[in-house]
């Protein structure tokens, strides 16, 4: 079957949705998603959104604080386009309905998380993502001119390639038709033709055996344009949060936010020390990085697999009036966090890294944008600031929006791609073929390619993976489609993007660290 769509969005996040609201009223549109509207980080999200609003603040501060956390290679201009167009981004979600708390004098009511000179993060008690995914959902189900398709999985995206061409990574003018999209509750396989696309897939934290990220974040988005031929960034780059709850049976990992420890809560070991003051004089509240490679070396040291947040000093009815929902998990398994210890560990929880796009959200494909946590846009460098990817994905959103409208009454569809064929393939009985490597992949990338790196356990990392590579190509061109076979597919495309990109740059930087550069090679910052 045939759908034909002005505008084509991949997914249901904070970045797929704001797009489509944007864009809709001049045009049809369709958002596909392959779980439910609900379902994406977005909805996971914690502290908040960073943006300008207190008076004591001002966009230089915060331009520099994002330059300092991106190491030396952000892209200037971008950060002064995000920082700068914050306010007005955020003045829509308002719009959109989303409530964020304010002060007894109406102003915002303002966070302060890792790396940020002030307190700047608007947000909604402690489930703030929540509060966003909602509203959009809300905004996105009442448009007549959105329709929504949830459980439906897209594949591949059409490009010359499906009409017969040879297409390369160097080949100009690539440009995109629309995907090819598996409806999960029939196991058909659509065609939707676009004028104009959007990706907007979020994360990968699914390619680590532990991350925040739900099961929905498996880098389908990069993987697809990478398979397509596109430009992929920046992929060695990747956030481990310090403070996901050490619960070896829950996936993802609870996170206990940042704003906690800006808030006044500290590291520990197990035996009570507060470790960070020895590691950096911002203590506790240094940024992500240094403070999640600071855990690792105490772990590595102890042989622990937690450490504690302490934030047991602090007025116990105000935590729970802030911390709401960590205080109630918490609870549920036993810690009262305003008299116990929290035990936390590092999990992956966010790519800096990702489809390279231009200030106009442009990929390197024609007609295809991406935005949110899929795409690289240059605003994070080597380490992304606390709180920056949500207004990163509205401030990008509205980019492509502006860009498309623009070109989207010169546009048509392309109306002679073949269907999907699913011939000489049959159904694939034994699912643990798929689940145990999936398995594998986390935990390959878990053991090599996490904190610390070298160039050793890269090489490892690739080796073991170009294996379950070979494996999962022959199965998935013998079997009938499944999201799980496209999923693991996505998942070692990714895991190997990661790998590649770690192994070609030959110094430590940001996110990135390895015991065979352990030093930054100052030739390749940019300012
Ligand atoms: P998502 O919100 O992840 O949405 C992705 C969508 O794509 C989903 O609808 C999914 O179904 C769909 N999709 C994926 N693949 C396919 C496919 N093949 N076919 C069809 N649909 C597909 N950032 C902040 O700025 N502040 C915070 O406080 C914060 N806290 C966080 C806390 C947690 C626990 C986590 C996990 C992340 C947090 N982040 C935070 C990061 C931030 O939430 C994400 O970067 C952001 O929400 C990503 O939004 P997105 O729109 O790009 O993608
Ligand atoms: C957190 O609340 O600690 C997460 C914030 C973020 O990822 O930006």
């Amino acid at each position: 079957m045939v759908r034909k769509y002005d505008f084509l969005v991949i997914g249901s996040g904070i970045a797929g949705m704001s797009f489509a609201l944007k864009v809709a009223g001049k045009g049809k549109v369709a958002i596909l998603c392959k779980t439910g509207l609900e379902e994406a980080n977005t909805y996971f999200a914690q502290g908040g959104i960073a943006s300008v609003t207190a008076r004591s603040d001002n966009f230089e501060k915060h331009i520099e604080d994002t330059l300092i956390c991106g190491d030396g290679i952000c892209d200037v201009a971008v950060v002064e386009k995000v920082v700068r167009e914050a306010p007005g981004q955020i003045a829509e979600l308002v719009g959109w309905g989303v409530n964020f708390d304010r002060d007894a004098d109406g102003n915002f009511d303002l966070h302060k998380e890792g790396g940020h000179s002030e307190a700047r993060i608007l947000h909604h008690k402690d489930n703030t993502g929540a509060e966003i995914q909602e509203s959009l959902v809300r905004a996105v189900r009442a448009n007549p001119d959105i329709d929504i398709f949830e459980q439906h999985f897209a594949i591949e995206i059409l490009t010359q390639h499906h009409l017969g061409a040879i297409v390369k990574h160097t080949t100009p003018n690539i440009e995109c038709y629309g995907a090819y999209v598996l409806n999960i509750l029939t196991n058909h396989v659509l065609t939707f033709l676009s004028k104009v696309t959007m990706i907007a897939t979020g994360g990968i934290g699914n390619i680590y055996q532990t991350t925040t990220n739900p099961t929905i974040a498996t880098g389908d988005g990069i993987a697809m344009v990478y398979r397509a031929k596109g430009l992929v960034e920046d992929m060695e780059f990747i956030q481990f949060h310090p403070t996901a709850l050490f619960n070896p049976k829950e996936r993802p990992s609870f996170l206990i936010t940042e704003a906690m420890r800006g808030y006044g809560a500290v590291l520990r070991t197990q035996k009570g020390v507060e470790f960070m003051p020895k590691y950096d004089s911002r203590s506790s509240l240094a940024p992500r990085d240094i403070v999640a490679r600071a855990i690792d070396n105490e772990l590595k040291i102890s042989g622990d697999d937690f450490v504690y947040l302490d934030v047991t000093h602090k007025d116990a009815e105000q935590t729970k009036e802030h911390f709401p929902n960590i205080y109630k998990k918490c609870l549920e398994l036993g810690i009262d966090i305003t008299k116990e210890y929290i035990p936390v560990a590092p999990a992956e929880h966010y790519l800096c890294g990702g489809i390279k796009v231009d200030m106009d959200a442009r990929t390197t494909i024609n007609r295809l944008y991406a935005a949110g946590e899929c795409s690289r846009t240059g605003l994070h460098g080597a380490n992304r600031l606390a709180s920056n990817s949500l207004i990163e994905a509205v401030v990008y959103a509205d980019a492509a929006a502006k860009h498309a409208l623009g070109l989207i009454s010169s546009l048509g569809w392309k109306e002679d791609i073949p269907m999907w064929d699913d011939e000489g393939t049959s159904l694939n009985e034994e699912m643990v073929l798929i689940t145990q490597s999936a398995k594998e992949v986390g935990q390959i990338m878990n053991a090599y390619v996490g904190i610390v790196r070298s160039n050793l356990r890269l090489k490892r990392a690739h080796d073991r993976l170009e294996i379950l590579y070979k494996e999962t190509e022959g199965l998935f061109q013998r079997s009938v489609l499944s999201k799980e076979i496209c999923e693991l597919r996505n998942i070692i495309n990714t895991g190997y993007l990661v790998i590649k990109f770690a192994l070609q740059r030959k110094e430590s930087r940001g996110l990135h660290y390895t015991i065979d550069y352990p030093k930054k090679n100052e030739h390749l910052s940019l300012y």
